[in-house]
Protein backbone atom coordinates (compact mmCIF):
# COMPACT_ATOMS: atom_id res chain seq x y z
CA UNK A 1 0.00 0.00 0.00
CA UNK A 2 1.24 3.73 -0.76
CA UNK A 3 -0.45 6.59 1.59
CA UNK A 4 -1.13 8.91 -0.68
CA UNK A 5 -2.29 11.63 1.72
CA UNK A 6 -2.18 11.90 5.38
CA UNK A 7 -3.06 14.95 7.85
CA UNK A 8 -2.65 15.80 11.17
CA UNK A 9 -5.01 17.74 13.22
CA UNK A 10 -4.66 19.04 17.12
CA UNK A 11 -2.04 15.70 17.38
CA UNK A 12 0.78 16.32 19.93
CA UNK A 13 2.55 19.54 18.38
CA UNK A 14 0.65 19.36 15.19
CA UNK A 15 -1.76 22.23 14.74
CA UNK A 16 -2.56 20.93 11.43
CA UNK A 17 -0.29 19.37 9.01
CA UNK A 18 -0.94 17.99 5.66
CA UNK A 19 1.16 15.76 3.55
CA UNK A 20 1.65 14.43 0.11
CA UNK A 21 3.81 11.58 0.45
CA UNK A 22 6.05 10.56 -2.20
CA UNK A 23 6.15 7.05 -3.64
CA UNK A 24 9.15 6.16 -2.90
CA UNK A 25 10.94 7.24 -0.17
CA UNK A 26 9.95 10.62 1.77
CA UNK A 27 12.73 11.91 4.13
CA UNK A 28 11.25 14.70 7.03
CA UNK A 29 14.42 16.54 8.51
CA UNK A 30 13.53 18.37 11.54
CA UNK A 31 16.28 19.22 14.51
CA UNK A 32 15.48 18.16 18.03
CA UNK A 33 11.38 18.39 19.18
CA UNK A 34 10.70 19.52 15.63
CA UNK A 35 7.81 16.57 15.43
CA UNK A 36 9.61 13.67 13.77
CA UNK A 37 8.82 11.29 16.29
CA UNK A 38 5.41 12.45 16.44
CA UNK A 39 4.33 12.26 12.77
CA UNK A 40 6.07 8.22 12.57
CA UNK A 41 3.65 7.72 15.74
CA UNK A 42 0.60 9.12 14.35
CA UNK A 43 1.17 7.35 11.06
CA UNK A 44 1.84 3.96 13.51
CA UNK A 45 -0.75 4.67 15.81
CA UNK A 46 -3.66 4.89 12.77
CA UNK A 47 -2.26 2.07 11.16
CA UNK A 48 -1.78 -0.43 14.45
CA UNK A 49 -4.12 0.94 16.85
CA UNK A 50 -1.72 1.21 18.69
CA UNK A 51 1.02 3.59 19.34
CA UNK A 52 4.76 2.21 19.94
CA UNK A 53 5.88 4.88 22.80
CA UNK A 54 2.68 3.66 24.74
CA UNK A 55 1.15 6.71 25.41
CA UNK A 56 -1.94 7.19 27.34
CA UNK A 57 -4.38 8.22 24.75
CA UNK A 58 -5.04 11.75 25.84
CA UNK A 59 -1.45 12.64 25.90
CA UNK A 60 -1.63 12.32 22.16
CA UNK A 61 -4.12 15.69 21.60
CA UNK A 62 -2.63 18.20 21.68
CA UNK A 63 -2.46 20.27 24.51
CA UNK A 64 -5.01 22.44 25.67
CA UNK A 65 -7.33 21.42 22.74
CA UNK A 66 -10.92 19.00 22.52
CA UNK A 67 -9.86 16.37 20.03
CA UNK A 68 -6.68 15.42 17.77
CA UNK A 69 -7.43 13.50 14.29
CA UNK A 70 -5.45 11.88 12.06
CA UNK A 71 -6.28 10.64 8.66
CA UNK A 72 -5.16 8.91 5.50
CA UNK A 73 -5.70 7.83 2.20
CA UNK A 74 -3.85 4.98 0.64
CA UNK A 75 -4.10 2.58 -2.13
CA UNK A 76 -2.53 -0.43 -3.37
CA UNK A 77 -2.53 -3.26 -6.29
CA UNK A 78 -5.90 -3.99 -5.86
CA UNK A 79 -7.21 -1.82 -2.75
CA UNK A 80 -7.69 1.22 -1.69
CA UNK A 81 -8.85 2.63 1.77
CA UNK A 82 -9.47 5.76 3.64
CA UNK A 83 -8.48 5.66 7.96
CA UNK A 84 -9.32 8.21 10.23
CA UNK A 85 -8.52 8.22 14.40
CA UNK A 86 -10.31 10.82 16.66
CA UNK A 87 -9.15 11.20 19.89
CA UNK A 88 -11.17 13.03 22.37
CA UNK A 89 -9.79 15.08 25.39
CA UNK A 90 -10.43 12.39 27.98
CA UNK A 91 -8.73 9.49 26.16
CA UNK A 92 -11.45 8.13 23.71
CA UNK A 93 -10.95 7.31 20.62
CA UNK A 94 -12.47 6.32 17.09
CA UNK A 95 -11.54 4.32 14.81
CA UNK A 96 -12.64 4.61 10.97
CA UNK A 97 -12.11 2.49 7.76
CA UNK A 98 -13.34 4.14 4.90
CA UNK A 99 -15.92 6.35 6.79
CA UNK A 100 -17.62 3.64 8.80
CA UNK A 101 -16.72 3.43 12.73
CA UNK A 102 -14.84 0.04 13.45
CA UNK A 103 -15.38 -0.89 16.96
CA UNK A 104 -12.68 -3.88 16.50
CA UNK A 105 -9.53 -3.25 16.43
CA UNK A 106 -9.05 -6.31 14.14
CA UNK A 107 -11.10 -4.58 11.76
CA UNK A 108 -8.66 -2.31 11.78
CA UNK A 109 -5.14 -3.19 11.87
CA UNK A 110 -3.68 -4.46 8.81
CA UNK A 111 -5.73 -2.69 6.28
CA UNK A 112 -3.42 -0.39 6.00
CA UNK A 113 -0.33 -2.84 7.02
CA UNK A 114 2.97 -0.51 8.53
CA UNK A 115 6.55 -1.37 9.74
CA UNK A 116 8.01 0.73 11.93
CA UNK A 117 11.89 0.66 13.04
CA UNK A 118 12.83 3.30 15.88
CA UNK A 119 16.42 3.13 17.47
CA UNK A 120 15.07 1.08 20.45
CA UNK A 121 14.32 -1.53 17.85
CA UNK A 122 18.07 -1.77 18.09
CA UNK A 123 18.09 -3.01 21.41
CA UNK A 124 15.73 -6.11 20.69
CA UNK A 125 18.86 -8.63 20.61
CA UNK A 126 19.97 -7.17 24.02
CA UNK A 127 16.99 -6.13 25.94
CA UNK A 128 14.90 -7.92 27.95
CA UNK A 129 12.58 -11.20 26.06
CA UNK A 130 9.71 -8.71 27.13
CA UNK A 131 11.14 -6.25 24.32
CA UNK A 132 11.60 -9.37 21.74
CA UNK A 133 7.93 -10.79 22.64
CA UNK A 134 6.44 -7.12 21.86
CA UNK A 135 8.57 -7.61 18.56
CA UNK A 136 6.61 -10.66 17.37
CA UNK A 137 3.40 -9.33 19.05
CA UNK A 138 3.54 -6.39 16.61
CA UNK A 139 4.22 -8.64 13.55
CA UNK A 140 1.38 -11.69 14.46
CA UNK A 141 -0.73 -8.88 14.97
CA UNK A 142 -0.81 -7.40 11.66
CA UNK A 143 -0.86 -10.73 9.93
CA UNK A 144 -3.59 -12.02 11.93
CA UNK A 145 -6.31 -9.71 13.63
CA UNK A 146 -7.69 -12.78 15.64
CA UNK A 147 -4.06 -12.87 17.17
CA UNK A 148 -4.07 -9.42 19.12
CA UNK A 149 -7.65 -10.24 20.38
CA UNK A 150 -6.12 -13.77 21.55
CA UNK A 151 -3.05 -12.03 23.19
CA UNK A 152 -5.26 -9.47 24.93
CA UNK A 153 -7.88 -11.92 26.61
CA UNK A 154 -4.85 -13.64 27.61
CA UNK A 155 -3.50 -10.75 29.28
CA UNK A 156 -6.57 -10.32 30.88
CA UNK A 157 -7.29 -14.00 32.76
CA UNK A 158 -3.08 -13.72 33.55
CA UNK A 159 -4.26 -10.63 35.35
CA UNK A 160 -6.52 -11.98 37.17
CA UNK A 161 -4.89 -15.00 37.55
CA UNK A 162 -1.77 -13.38 39.23
CA UNK A 163 -3.94 -11.30 41.35
CA UNK A 164 -5.48 -14.48 42.91
CA UNK A 165 -2.04 -15.59 43.28
CA UNK A 166 -0.75 -13.06 45.32
CA UNK A 167 -3.23 -13.27 47.82
CA UNK A 168 -2.54 -15.69 50.89
CA UNK A 169 -4.36 -19.09 50.27
CA UNK A 170 -5.53 -17.67 47.12
CA UNK A 171 -3.99 -20.98 45.15
CA UNK A 172 -7.94 -22.22 44.71
CA UNK A 173 -9.12 -19.71 43.42
CA UNK A 174 -6.54 -19.09 40.70
CA UNK A 175 -7.02 -22.68 39.87
CA UNK A 176 -10.55 -21.73 38.47
CA UNK A 177 -8.25 -19.42 35.54
CA UNK A 178 -6.61 -22.15 34.43
CA UNK A 179 -8.62 -23.67 31.63
CA UNK A 180 -9.13 -20.07 30.31
CA UNK A 181 -5.54 -19.87 30.89
CA UNK A 182 -4.73 -22.70 28.84
CA UNK A 183 -6.99 -22.49 25.84
CA UNK A 184 -6.08 -19.03 25.55
CA UNK A 185 -2.73 -19.38 26.13
CA UNK A 186 -2.30 -22.40 23.45
CA UNK A 187 -3.61 -20.06 20.99
CA UNK A 188 -1.21 -17.41 21.54
CA UNK A 189 1.77 -19.66 21.87
CA UNK A 190 0.21 -21.76 18.05
CA UNK A 191 0.14 -18.38 16.28
CA UNK A 192 4.01 -17.35 17.87
CA UNK A 193 4.85 -20.52 16.16
CA UNK A 194 3.06 -20.27 12.92
CA UNK A 195 5.21 -16.76 12.96
CA UNK A 196 8.67 -17.90 13.90
CA UNK A 197 8.21 -20.63 11.62
CA UNK A 198 7.56 -18.40 8.70
CA UNK A 199 9.88 -15.94 10.00
CA UNK A 200 13.14 -17.26 10.62
CA UNK A 201 14.18 -18.58 6.86
CA UNK A 202 13.42 -14.73 6.13
CA UNK A 203 15.07 -13.29 8.86
CA UNK A 204 18.27 -16.19 7.88
CA UNK A 205 18.65 -14.64 4.27
CA UNK A 206 18.34 -11.17 5.20
CA UNK A 207 20.62 -11.32 7.77
CA UNK A 208 22.65 -13.28 4.97
CA UNK A 209 22.85 -10.20 2.77
CA UNK A 210 23.54 -7.71 5.59
CA UNK A 211 26.22 -9.96 7.41
CA UNK A 212 27.72 -12.13 4.71
CA UNK A 213 29.26 -15.30 5.87
CA UNK A 214 27.35 -15.57 9.58
CA UNK A 215 24.76 -17.76 9.73
CA UNK A 216 21.57 -16.50 11.86
CA UNK A 217 18.96 -18.76 13.18
CA UNK A 218 16.54 -18.38 15.81
CA UNK A 219 15.42 -20.48 18.63
CA UNK A 220 11.45 -20.24 20.65
CA UNK A 221 12.04 -20.38 24.09
CA UNK A 222 8.40 -21.42 24.99
CA UNK A 223 6.84 -21.73 27.72
CA UNK A 224 4.71 -23.78 27.89
CA UNK A 225 5.91 -27.19 27.96
CA UNK A 226 6.35 -28.34 24.26
CA UNK A 227 8.92 -30.30 23.40
CA UNK A 228 11.82 -28.84 22.04
CA UNK A 229 12.53 -27.69 18.62
CA UNK A 230 8.61 -28.50 17.84
CA UNK A 231 7.70 -24.87 17.10
CA UNK A 232 8.91 -25.89 13.72
CA UNK A 233 6.07 -27.83 12.98
CA UNK A 234 3.41 -25.39 14.01
CA UNK A 235 1.67 -27.25 16.29
CA UNK A 236 -2.14 -26.94 16.66
CA UNK A 237 -3.48 -24.97 19.81
CA UNK A 238 -5.37 -28.20 20.68
CA UNK A 239 -2.09 -30.39 20.92
CA UNK A 240 -0.26 -27.04 22.61
CA UNK A 241 -2.83 -26.81 25.33
CA UNK A 242 -1.83 -30.57 26.52
CA UNK A 243 1.75 -29.65 27.04
CA UNK A 244 0.49 -26.60 28.48
CA UNK A 245 -2.26 -28.14 31.14
CA UNK A 246 0.94 -30.80 32.25
CA UNK A 247 3.37 -27.95 31.97
CA UNK A 248 1.37 -26.00 34.45
CA UNK A 249 0.25 -29.08 37.10
CA UNK A 250 4.34 -29.94 37.13
CA UNK A 251 4.51 -26.02 38.44
CA UNK A 252 1.84 -25.81 40.84
CA UNK A 253 3.89 -25.56 43.65
CA UNK A 254 6.38 -23.39 42.25
CA UNK A 255 3.46 -20.85 41.07
CA UNK A 256 2.07 -20.90 45.16
CA UNK A 257 5.45 -20.40 46.37
CA UNK A 258 6.44 -17.52 43.82
CA UNK A 259 3.05 -16.31 43.79
CA UNK A 260 3.17 -16.03 39.94
CA UNK A 261 1.76 -17.46 37.27
CA UNK A 262 5.01 -18.98 35.68
CA UNK A 263 3.83 -20.72 32.86
CA UNK A 264 2.57 -19.68 29.34
CA UNK A 265 3.56 -17.35 26.12
CA UNK A 266 3.37 -14.61 28.62
CA UNK A 267 7.28 -15.75 29.56
CA UNK A 268 8.17 -16.82 26.12
CA UNK A 269 11.82 -15.90 24.46
CA UNK A 270 13.13 -15.64 20.91
CA UNK A 271 17.09 -16.62 21.16
CA UNK A 272 19.33 -14.89 17.70
CA UNK A 273 22.15 -17.43 17.28
CA UNK A 274 24.82 -16.34 15.25
CA UNK A 275 27.12 -19.56 14.33
CA UNK A 276 25.49 -21.39 17.09
CA UNK A 277 26.21 -18.86 19.62
CA UNK A 278 23.70 -17.13 21.89
CA UNK A 279 24.22 -13.41 20.21
CA UNK A 280 22.54 -11.55 23.09
CA UNK A 281 25.42 -13.18 25.26
CA UNK A 282 28.17 -13.19 22.63
CA UNK A 283 27.22 -10.84 19.97
CA UNK A 284 28.90 -7.57 19.51
CA UNK A 285 26.93 -4.26 19.73
CA UNK A 286 27.01 -4.48 15.60
CA UNK A 287 26.07 -7.69 15.24
CA UNK A 288 23.76 -7.33 17.35
CA UNK A 289 22.38 -4.43 15.65
CA UNK A 290 22.40 -6.16 12.61
CA UNK A 291 20.26 -8.92 13.26
CA UNK A 292 17.52 -6.19 14.52
CA UNK A 293 17.88 -4.92 11.26
CA UNK A 294 17.24 -8.21 9.37
CA UNK A 295 14.54 -9.05 11.79
CA UNK A 296 13.20 -5.88 10.21
CA UNK A 297 13.56 -6.15 6.72
CA UNK A 298 12.06 -9.76 7.07
CA UNK A 299 9.31 -8.02 9.00
CA UNK A 300 8.52 -6.23 5.35
CA UNK A 301 8.66 -9.33 3.91
CA UNK A 302 6.19 -11.92 5.97
CA UNK A 303 3.88 -8.37 5.88
CA UNK A 304 3.58 -8.86 2.28
CA UNK A 305 3.78 -12.40 1.98
CA UNK A 306 1.01 -13.10 4.19
CA UNK A 307 -1.39 -10.40 3.81
CA UNK A 308 -0.52 -9.61 0.03
CA UNK A 309 0.02 -5.90 0.82
CA UNK A 310 3.25 -3.98 1.04
CA UNK A 311 3.67 -2.42 4.11
CA UNK A 312 4.77 1.38 4.71
CA UNK A 313 8.13 1.56 6.35
CA UNK A 314 8.44 3.96 8.86
CA UNK A 315 11.90 5.04 10.26
CA UNK A 316 12.33 6.94 12.59
CA UNK A 317 15.57 8.88 13.26
CA UNK A 318 17.47 5.22 13.25
CA UNK A 319 20.49 6.29 10.31
CA UNK A 320 21.86 8.78 13.66
CA UNK A 321 22.42 4.94 15.31
CA UNK A 322 23.88 2.95 12.03
CA UNK A 323 27.29 3.24 11.32
CA UNK A 324 27.91 4.09 7.10
CA UNK A 325 27.93 0.59 5.87
CA UNK A 326 24.65 -0.46 7.69
CA UNK A 327 23.21 2.52 6.74
CA UNK A 328 23.79 1.72 2.98
CA UNK A 329 22.69 -1.20 3.40
CA UNK A 330 19.56 -0.95 5.21
CA UNK A 331 18.48 1.97 2.51
CA UNK A 332 19.64 -0.81 -0.18
CA UNK A 333 16.73 -2.66 1.25
CA UNK A 334 14.26 -0.23 1.40
CA UNK A 335 14.52 1.95 -1.54
CA UNK A 336 13.19 -1.12 -3.77
CA UNK A 337 10.00 -0.96 -3.78
CA UNK A 338 8.22 -0.28 -0.67
CA UNK A 339 6.63 3.34 0.53
CA UNK A 340 9.17 4.40 2.76
CA UNK A 341 8.80 7.45 5.37
CA UNK A 342 12.02 8.05 6.99
CA UNK A 343 13.02 11.06 9.88
CA UNK A 344 16.70 12.06 10.48
CA UNK A 345 18.16 15.36 11.75
CA UNK A 346 20.85 15.58 9.59
CA UNK A 347 20.18 15.18 5.33
CA UNK A 348 23.76 13.93 5.13
CA UNK A 349 23.25 10.65 6.08
CA UNK A 350 21.56 10.22 3.06
CA UNK A 351 23.38 9.47 -0.43
CA UNK A 352 22.95 10.90 -3.95
CA UNK A 353 21.26 7.58 -5.44
CA UNK A 354 18.66 7.70 -2.75
CA UNK A 355 18.14 11.55 -2.85
CA UNK A 356 17.51 11.23 -6.32
CA UNK A 357 14.84 9.43 -5.62
CA UNK A 358 13.66 10.97 -2.22
CA UNK A 359 11.77 13.96 -1.39
CA UNK A 360 12.39 16.03 1.20
CA UNK A 361 10.41 17.57 3.78
CA UNK A 362 11.54 19.69 6.49
CA UNK A 363 9.69 19.89 9.76
N1 LIG B 1 0.14 16.37 23.41
C1 LIG B 1 1.06 17.26 23.02
N2 LIG B 1 0.72 18.53 22.74
C2 LIG B 1 1.65 19.44 22.35
N3 LIG B 1 2.95 19.16 22.19
C3 LIG B 1 3.35 17.91 22.42
C4 LIG B 1 2.44 16.90 22.85
N4 LIG B 1 3.13 15.76 23.01
C5 LIG B 1 4.41 16.03 22.70
N5 LIG B 1 4.54 17.33 22.35
C6 LIG B 1 5.78 18.02 21.95
O1 LIG B 1 6.31 17.44 20.78
C7 LIG B 1 7.70 17.70 20.76
C8 LIG B 1 8.51 16.46 20.45
O2 LIG B 1 8.17 15.95 19.27
P1 LIG B 1 8.96 14.70 18.71
O3 LIG B 1 8.20 14.27 17.54
O4 LIG B 1 9.22 13.69 19.77
O5 LIG B 1 10.34 15.39 18.33
P2 LIG B 1 11.49 14.85 17.40
O6 LIG B 1 11.43 15.68 16.15
O7 LIG B 1 12.73 15.15 18.17
O8 LIG B 1 11.27 13.41 17.15
C9 LIG B 1 8.13 18.07 22.14
O9 LIG B 1 8.52 19.42 22.12
C10 LIG B 1 6.89 17.84 22.95
O10 LIG B 1 6.82 18.76 23.99
MG1 LIG C 1 12.34 11.73 17.71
Amino acid sequence: MRIEHLYLQDFRNYERAEFAPCEAITILVGSNAAGKTNLVEAVQTLTTTESFRRPRWEDLVRWGRPRAEVGLKASGVSSAAELRLGVDADGTREFFVNGTRKRRVADVVGVVPSVVFTPDDLLMVKGSAERRRAAADAVAAQLWPAYKTARREYAKVLRQRNALLKEEAGGDQAAAWDERLVELGARVTAYRCRLLSSFEPELTAAHGRLAGDERLRIEYADRSGLDPGSWRSQPEADSIEEALRAELGRRRADERARRATLVGPHRDDIVFLIDDRDARAFGSQGQQRTVALAWKTSEIAVVRGTTGRSPVLLLDDVMSELDEGRRARLLDTVVSDIQTIVTTTNIGYFDERTLADAEVVRL
